[in-house]
């Protein structure tokens, strides 16, 4: 029994990669049908499609930049990649020494290490309003996009400006799968719930229904 939870838990970032392989899209952020000065038949037969350059919502700027859009969504997709085969390669190597939570939460931070270290401009992390891991805590401007995303709820990716550097988020969606470690507590099977409580006390991140807005995958680029 015990080996099994741990088994699935050794394979939730697995879950989690599977959970996001949504397709690219370099859609505006917004978009704004103008009107013309013309007749009411002219204005409804050629409404006009503006793309904004940027807007800013709450102080922060975001921006219509396909080409940084890209660049961040390969880091990101490039790292959901990079976990997978270090994954499975931990989990045939050691089946016993490693305890469930505490791999998932070593695991990731490794990977992102090691992914960020290749790398000098750019810069992976994950977060989420309601947090798990204290390493992953959101600033002041992850949440300010974060409560955009979630009102938004269409789960495209996001540009914004942030004078030195860009910041790309790749919103992520509670799938069902999700739901086993952040879903409501009752129906957390009680291991994951006791693993849950002993490496996170603070733990923030249940209570989350499927097609919720779950958290991000940002990448930070250096102008
Ligand atoms: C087996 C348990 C498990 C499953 C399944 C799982 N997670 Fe997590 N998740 C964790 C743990 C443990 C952490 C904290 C450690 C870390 O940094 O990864 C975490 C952290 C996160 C974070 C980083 C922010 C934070 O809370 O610290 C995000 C974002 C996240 N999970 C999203 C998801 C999504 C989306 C899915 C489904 C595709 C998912 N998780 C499935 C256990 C799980």
């Amino acid at each position: 029994m015990n080996k099994k939870i741990y088994t699935a838990l050794l394979l939730a970032p697995l879950l989690f990669t599977a959970c996001n392989k949504q397709p690219v899209t370099t859609e505006a952020l917004t978009q704004e049908v103008v009107t013309t000065n013309a007749t009411t038949e002219i204005k409804e037969a050629i409404p006009q499609v503006v793309k904004k350059m940027a807007t800013e919502i709450n102080g922060v700027r975001f921006i219509d930049k396909p080409i940084v859009e890209e660049e961040g969504l390969v880091h990101i997709d490039g790292f959901i990649g990079s976990i997978k085969p270090t994954l499975e390669d931990a989990t045939k190597s050691d089946k016993t020494h490693m305890t469930a939570m505490g791999v998932c939460s070593t695991m990731a931070m490794e990977m992102t290490n090691s992914y960020n270290a290749q790398l000098s401009n750019v810069k992976i992390r994950r977060t989420a309003l309601k947090y798990r891991n204290e390493k992953n805590k959101p600033d002041a401007t992850d949440i300010s996009v974060m409560q955009t995303l979630k009102e938004r709820a269409d789960f495209k990716p996001v540009v914004i400006d942030m004078n030195d550097h860009y910041r790309v988020y790749k919103p992520l969606p509670a799938k069902i799968d999700c739901l086993v470690c952040h879903g409501d507590v009752s129906q957390i099977p009680p291991k994951v719930m006791e693993g849950i409580k002993r490496d996170y006390p603070k733990d923030l991140a249940t209570g989350y229904s499927q097609g919720e807005f779950k958290g991000a995958i940002i990448a930070e680029i250096l102008k």
